[in-house]
């Protein structure tokens, strides 16, 4: 599992580091910036998802390369613009200074936007033959990271700060802020691969799934994780009053939870048999993750 995951990762950073690559002018720093954060390190968890669904679906690789990459830097901008102080006031990520710690706030907002028009920019200039599929996987990625997704979900998480919410909006807001995203890989690896509507469904259940427990797993590691093991500071969350399974249902309720949403997930992958196995274990280990 190690051995596959590091072979996977080698391959998403390769295509990153082109995707990426720094150019020689005046605005050069916002490329700098760009690359502190994407090669800071991070567990490239989305990408790998999608890569495992197209190839579970008899997909090629390298059709959902381009996708997997501007996946990741969509990722990364939503991390540069989450620790900000305007929004979770966090030093580090990844285990290093924030963006905004080590470049100034200005820069780490516009590094934030850079990465996420250069993913737009990476995808719409796809030169394979599904056009088609592109195109809808294209669509895909624009509405998850939006209002109706990974954004919405921002919005709701920072207006619930400090307030009283239901088991539910949570649920709602974890979809959103975090599901969103993980779905998308999913999906956009079943849809270029030319999945059937029946298999498109059940991975898209499995990731709905997939990142409700992955998050709840997030909200755990906050409280019982390690800076040195995360990355990231511990506590932020009771820092800036955020609602999250932790304080809604308590750490052992919590763990119950992950592991319920990890369960499901791994069942919806039923129909695809053997080939779904390596995902339920990679389901486990996101789980089980201490990072
Ligand atoms: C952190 O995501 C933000 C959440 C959506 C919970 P990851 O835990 O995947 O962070 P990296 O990419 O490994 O740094
Ligand atoms: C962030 O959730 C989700 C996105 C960046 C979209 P968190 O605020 O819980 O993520 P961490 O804990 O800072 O990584
Ligand atoms: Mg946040
Ligand atoms: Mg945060
Ligand atoms: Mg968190």
């Amino acid at each position: 599992m190690k051995e596959m995951l590091k072979e996977q990762i080698d391959l998403i950073d390769e295509h990153l580091g082109k995707y990426l690559e720094k150019k020689d002018n005046p605005q050069s720093i916002i490329y700098d910036a760009m690359r502190y954060s994407v090669f800071a390190g991070g567990k490239r968890l989305r990408p790998i998802l999608m890569l495992n669904v197209c190839k579970m679906c008899g997909g090629d690789i390298d059709e959902v390369i381009p996708f997997a990459c501007a996946l990741e830097m969509i990722h990364t901008y939503s991390l540069i613009h989450d620790d900000l102080p305007a929004m979770d006031n966090d030093d580090l990520r990844r285990g290093i200074p924030t963006s905004h710690k080590k470049f100034g706030e200005a820069t780490a907002i516009l590094a934030g936007d850079a990465l996420l028009n250069k993913a737009f920019e990476v995808v719409s200039s796809y030169t394979g033959k599904q056009t088609d599929r592109a195109m809808k996987a294209i669509n895909i990625l624009s509405v998850s990271s939006g209002t109706e997704g990974m954004i919405g979900g921002q919005i709701v998480d920072i207006l619930s700060e400090g307030k009283t919410i239901t088991l539910d909006e949570l649920r709602y807001l974890h979809l959103n802020k975090t599901g969103a995203i993980i779905r998308s890989a999913c999906v956009i690896g079943a849809v270029m691969s030319g999945a059937s509507e029946e298999e498109i469904k059940a991975v898209d259940k499995f990731a709905q799934n997939l990142g409700i427990a992955f998050q709840i797993q997030d909200d755990i590691l906050d409280v019982t994780g390690t800076e040195e093991e995360l990355g990231k500071p511990i506590g932020s969350d009771a820092e800036e009053n955020k609602n999250t399974y932790v304080s809604l249902t308590g750490l052992e309720k919590s763990k119950e939870l992950a592991e319920e949403y990890s369960d499901s997930a791994k069942k919806s992958l039923d129909i695809f048999g053997s080939k779904a196995d390596f995902l339920k274990q990679f389901t486990d280990y996101l789980t089980d993750r201490r990072s």
